[in-house]
């Protein structure tokens, strides 16, 4: 008998134990440590502001990788130059900013598969054109800081563009006799120029590819966005985010 009820205590304490673990277990998931993006928020439709909160297609990409990994979620907004040395620091777990792979960034960072082909074009006044990179020569240039148009200036320029925060500050500066054109990615620059009248914008002067950046050296980490990327492409998602907050973004110019 005594054999007996210390058996059926050892079996209560043993339950709860065990319950108290699955429950602990349940607990820390949801405690779980966030999945950092880190981007650059006025660059429409990848992201914006919808009032206080950070949206757009980047977010939607970010969102779907961290319900993979059963993570909550977490965006945070810094100047586009940052976005990548918080990637490398390991202050943000993602990059995702309309980031285009280049060269020089695979020295820092590690990039997906690309989930987008897109460049950079010219935002011109229609009384004084610009068509092509090479008319650009000379003339003073407004990009956002730290992007392949400023590198683009530099580069194939050769000379300093004037820098802003956002290609929208950018556009703005051309509108106020500023600059003479601005260089900048061509789906927010579609956006900055819609139902605006007196500016166009020219070709693409270049051929990039977005993807997310994460630091170096994690081969689990990257495989799974790559294959998140993958099925989000298969699966029309990709598609249909990018005509949902192409929509958005163009009806907060309305
Ligand atoms: N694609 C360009 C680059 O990588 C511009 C990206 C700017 N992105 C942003 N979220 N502001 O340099």
């Amino acid at each position: 008998m005594k054999n007996f009820l210390s058996l059926c205590i050892a079996a209560v304490i043993c339950c709860g134990f065990l319950t108290s673990c699955t429950k602990k277990n349940g607990d820390d998931n949801a405690n779980a440590k966030p999945f950092r993006m880190i981007t650059e928020a006025t660059f429409p439709p990848y992201e914006f502001l919808r009032g206080q909160e950070i949206v757009g297609i980047d977010v939607e990409i970010s969102k779907a990788i961290a319900e993979k990994l059963g993570r909550p979620f977490k965006a945070e907004t810094v100047d586009f130059d940052s976005v990548i040395p918080a990637v490398i620091s390991g202050k943000a777990d993602i990059g995702a900013a309309g980031i285009t792979v280049t060269e020089d960034r695979k020295k820092n960072v590690d990039f997906s598969i690309p989930y987008v082909t897109t460049g950079i074009v010219i935002v011109y006044k229609k009384d004084a054109p610009f068509t092509k990179g090479e008319d650009c020569k000379g003339k003073k240039v407004a990009v956002q800081g730290g992007t392949t148009s400023d590198t683009y200036v530099v580069e194939q320029l050769g000379q300093e563009p004037d820098r802003y925060r956002s290609p929208a500050e950018a556009v703005a500066a051309l509108q106020a006799g500023r600059c003479d054109l601005v260089i900048a990615d061509i789906d927010p620059a579609k956006n900055c120029v819609k139902g605006v009248e007196n500016l166009a914008l020219s070709d693409f002067i270049t051929s990039e590819s977005y993807a997310v950046a994460i630091k170096k050296g994690q081969p689990e980490l990257l495989k799974l966005i790559d294959e998140t990327i993958a099925e989000l492409q298969a699966n029309g998602k990709l598609a249909q985010w990018v005509a949902d907050y192409t929509a958005e973004a163009d009806a907060l110019k309305d």
